[in-house]
């Protein structure tokens, strides 16, 4: 894979966007977004950063409009930095993220069904006792770490099992997950201490979701059964079953860390919670919206395409700011406020379109059953001490959460 951060093309602009020597991969950016997102905003609708030769959408019309015309913005040419019909992708490519129709349509039917919510009804009561026996844990500790102790434990204890996977070698998981992210941006120091162990994570990754490793009664399984039927082949079905592995815990981890750490923050909103637990649905969807666990996504323009009347070459990397899109003024009322009783319907946190997360379902199992277990067991929430962030080309929160839970 070349670096494109090497080999920054300065000359190209794009007549009429603003060019800004903004660095999306830099630390202080990933850290703490927001005001950088603000100037991307205000800058314009279409905002080109010569660095890496990549032209961003940071307005949520922008951002929505895109998403929804996969037939010019397509993700074929990879969603990350990197355009595979120039470099090497560092995996086969996905055949759901990373693909469009006619081959999307069909894979994203088998997972639409493997998903669904009628497939997934009989892990709510599993999901919601889980939740309730960690966190009635947590609480006769007293102080816990937030992330380690609960935004990971609690996804790590039931996905794995939900997609049906073997209990050796679990621990491959996660850094499966900060490389596939991390690989969606530049190959800076991010990328590359991520990779350190990149052989035999994958290898065990890839092993996994071979049909004879996976359970019987499993979401794996399900995707299989697909393979009987004829919608796709059984090499399909296991390159599906890894894109769920990579796209299903590291997001649900930061999610749930967003969720412990808003609510901290925000002691009224917590006890507005608290006094009304019907509000866990949109309490979770405002997270989302607020904190957004996956800040970015490329597409590549498939054709010359016009956005907001400027017009943009074939093959142009279209860096989409989902995470600035879902703190718009232009769009949302007091988008720096979270509010747990906000209709955060319509935000691109889980995107939009074709490719809208199929797995926000299980996602939003997941931290909905913590969110009620915290909501019965839990009085007081509060941070104990300096959260940490944990580093990522495209995922954003944290890494340590120290907090004090009783
Ligand atoms: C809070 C947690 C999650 C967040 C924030 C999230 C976010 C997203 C976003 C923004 C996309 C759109 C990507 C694009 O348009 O290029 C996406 C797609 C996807 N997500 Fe999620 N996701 C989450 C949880 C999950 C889970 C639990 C699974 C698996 C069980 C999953 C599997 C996928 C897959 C396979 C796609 C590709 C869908 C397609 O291309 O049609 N995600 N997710």
């Amino acid at each position: 894979m070349q670096d494109r951060n090497q080999d920054a093309k300065s000359e190209t602009t794009i007549e009429g966007a603003i060019a800004l020597d903004i660095d999306p991969y830099a630390n202080e950016f990933l850290a703490n977004p927001y005001a950088f997102h603000a100037s991307l905003r205000d800058a314009g609708p279409v905002v080109y950063l010569p660095k890496y030769d990549v032209v961003v959408l940071a307005r949520y019309e922008a951002v929505r409009a895109a998403l929804d015309d996969p037939a010019t913005f397509c993700s074929r040419r990879g969603v990350g930095l990197s355009d595979f019909q120039l470099e090497e992708p560092w995996r086969p490519p996905s055949i759901i993220l990373e693909a469009d129709a006619p081959l999307h349509t069909k894979t994203r039917k088998v997972l639409n069904e493997a998903l669904s919510r009628s497939a997934l009804a009989e892990l709510a009561p599993r999901f919601d006792r889980q939740a309730v026996e960690l966190v009635d844990g947590l609480v006769a500790k007293g102080h816990i770490d937030g992330i380690k102790d609960l935004a990971e434990a609690f996804p790590l204890s039931v996905f794995p099992d939900a997609i049906g996977v073997v209990k050796e070698g679990r621990q491959n998981l996660l850094p499966y997950g900060d490389m596939a992210f991390n690989a969606f941006g530049p190959r800076n120091d991010l990328f590359e201490r991520s990779f350190a162990n990149a052989q035999t994570v994958t290898a065990w990754v890839v092993e996994q979701c071979e049909r004879h490793n996976l359970s019987h009664d499993g979401i794996g399984a399900s995707v299989y059964a697909a393979a009987d039927r004829g919608e796709v082949t059984g090499e399909e079905a296991g390159l599906l079953v890894r894109s769920l592995l990579t796209a299903g815990l590291d997001t649900t981890i930061f999610a749930i860390g967003a969720m412990l750490y808003c609510l901290a923050q925000h002691p009224a909103q917590w006890a507005k919670l608290q006094a009304e637990p019907r509000l866990v649905r949109s309490a979770f969807t405002e997270v989302i919206r607020y904190m957004s666990p996956a800040q970015t996504f490329f597409r590549t323009t498939n054709s010359n395409a016009e956005v907001s009347g400027i017009q943009i070459p074939e093959g142009q990397k279209i860096l989409l700011c989902l995470a600035a899109a879902n703190r718009d003024p232009r769009q949302w009322q007091d988008a720096d406020q979270f509010q747990v009783d906000r209709r955060a319907v319509g935000h691109v946190g889980f995107g939009y379109g074709v490719h809208v997360c199929v797995g926000q379902q299980l996602a939003r199992l997941e931290g909905e059953a913590v969110l009620k277990a915290l909501i019965s067991q839990v009085a007081l929430l509060e941070l104990d001490g300096e959260p940490r962030y944990r580093m990522n080309n495209t995922l954003h929160g944290f890494d340590r959460l120290p907090m004090r839970i009783s």
